[in-house]
C-alpha cells in the first residue's frame, strides 16, 4: 500500500525534529524543543488532531506510526537530556589548569581565643573553671558583696534592671562575675577554693574606645589557710608573664571595692606608646592600661559564707577579657570586638 500524504508528512516532521534535537547544546534549548515537539500544544499533538479527517483505511496505520514516533522522540529526548546534564555546556571559557577555590575557613572569635588563653594559664596554676548565671539577683550582684541599696559604691556599676515584678527580689543583668564568689562559697562548706569564672557582664554605659556595655570577665577566687596579698601578687605576676611575655611590666596600686580589703587595681604598661606619648589614645597618656580589680576577700564575706575568718583568708580578682585581648592583639578600640564585622574578625 502506498504511503498516504499525511503519513509522509508525519515522518518528515519527526525526522526534522530528531535532527534538531541532536544539534541542541544546552538544557534551555532542550526544554524549548520538548514543548514545541512533545508538549500539549506541540507538533505531534497537532498532527494527531487531523486523524479524524483521514480516510478509514489509513487512519489505523497513521495512528500506529504516530505513536511509534512519539515513543522514539521521547526516548531520544531522555538520552539527550542525560548527555547535556553530564557535559558542561561551555568549556571554551574555562581554564581547567586554574587552582580550585579554597573554601572560607571559620575561626574562633578573638575574644573566645583570649578567654581560652587566660583560662589555660589559670588551669596550669591549679584553678578550676566554673560558670554562673548572667541574670542575677540584686542580693548576689550587690548586697552580699557588701554593696547595700543606695550605697554610693553602686555608682561604680551602671545597671540593666530586668522586670522581676513577679519575684521576691529585683533582678538584673550581672554587672560583674563577682556574684559567683558568693554562690560558690555558699555551696561549698569547706575551703580550699581555687576557681576561675569566665562570663559575660553588662553595664548600662555610654561606649567609647575602652568601654562597652557588654564585656567578658574572668573572676578568680582563692580561699585557704594562710593566703596573703603576696599570693595574689605572685599569681597575677605569673599569669601576666605567661600571657604577655617576661618583658611586660605590671603595676599594682591601691583601689576600692566594697567586697575586698585591701583592694587593688592591676595595670600593664601601654602596648601602644610604652608610656612615651602624653596624648596616647589608648592609655590616655598615663602609660598604663587597667586590666583588673582585685584584693583580699573581706573577712565579713568569709564569715558570712560560714568559714572561720581567723582560720581562712583569700583573694579575689576580676579581669576584663576585652582589655586583655586589646593588649595581646594590639586592638585600639574595644567596640571592634562585638561589631561582628568580617574584615576585623578575619584577622585573628
Ligand atoms: N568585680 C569587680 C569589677 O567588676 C572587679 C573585682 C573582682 C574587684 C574581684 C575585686 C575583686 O570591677
Amino acid at each position: 500500500m502506498p504511503e498516504h500524504n499525511s503519513t509522509t508528512e508525519l515522518k518528515t516532521t519527526t525526522d526534522q525534529a530528531r535532527l534538531r534535537l541532536s544539534s541542541l547544546e544546552n538544557l534551555d534549548d532542550l526544554e524549548t524543543w520538548r514543548l514545541e515537539v512533545l508538549g500539549r500544544h506541540g507538533l505531534l499533538t497537532n498532527l494527531m488532531k487531523g486523524i479524524g479527517d483521514l480516510p478509514n483505511e489509513i487512519r489505523k496505520e497513521f495512528g500506529q506510526i504516530a505513536n511509534q514516533e512519539r515513543a522514539n522522540l521521547e526516548n531520544a529526548y531522555t538520552n539527550r537530556l542525560l548527555e547535556l546534564k553530564n557535559t558542561p555546556n561551555d568549556t571554551s571559557g574555562v581554564d581547567v589548569s586554574l587552582p580550585g577555590r579554597l573554601p572560607v575557613r571559620g575561626a574562633l572569635h578573638p575574644i573566645t581565643q583570649v578567654r581560652r588563653q587566660i583560662l589555660d594559664v589559670f588551669t596550669r596554676l591549679g584553678f578550676t573553671t566554673i560558670e554562673g548565671p548572667e541574670v542575677e539577683a540584686d542580693s548576689y550582684n550587690f548586697g552580699k558583696l557588701r554593696i547595700p541599696p543606695d550605697h554610693p559604691a553602686r555608682d561604680m556599676w551602671d545597671t540593666f534592671w530586668l522586670d522581676g515584678s513577679h519575684l521576691d527580689e529585683k533582678i538584673l543583668l550581672r554587672t560583674h562575675t563577682s556574684p559567683m564568689q558568693i554562690r560558690y562559697m555558699e555551696s561549698h562548706p569547706e575551703p580550699p577554693i581555687r576557681i576561675a569564672v569566665p562570663g559575660r557582664c553588662y553595664r548600662y554605659e555610654a561606649t567609647d574606645a575602652t568601654h562597652e556595655w557588654m564585656l567578658e570577665q574572668v573572676e578568680l577566687l582563692v580561699i585557704d589557710q594562710g593566703i596573703t596579698l603576696a599570693n595574689l601578687k605572685g599569681t597575677l605576676q605569673e599569669w601576666a608573664r605567661q600571657m604577655f611575655g617576661a618583658d611586660r611590666k605590671i603595676m599594682m596600686r591601691h583601689s576600692y571595692f566594697p567586697f575586698v580589703e585591701p583592694g587593688v587595681e592591676v595595670a600593664i604598661d601601654c602596648f601602644d606608646c610604652d608610656g612615651s606619648d602624653r596624648s596616647c589614645g589608648i592609655c590616655r597618656g598615663s602609660g598604663w592600661l587597667e586590666l583588673l580589680g582585685a584584693g583580699m576577700v573581706h573577712p565579713e564575706i568569709i564569715a558570712e559564707a560560714g568559714y572561720d575568718p581567723d582560720v581562712y583568708s583569700g583573694f579575689a580578682a576580676g579581669m576584663g577579657v576585652e582589655r586583655v585581648a586589646m593588649v595581646l592583639q594590639g586592638v585600639t578600640d574595644i567596640r571592634h570586638y562585638h561589631d561582628n564585622r568580617h574584615p576585623f574578625l578575619s584577622q585573628f
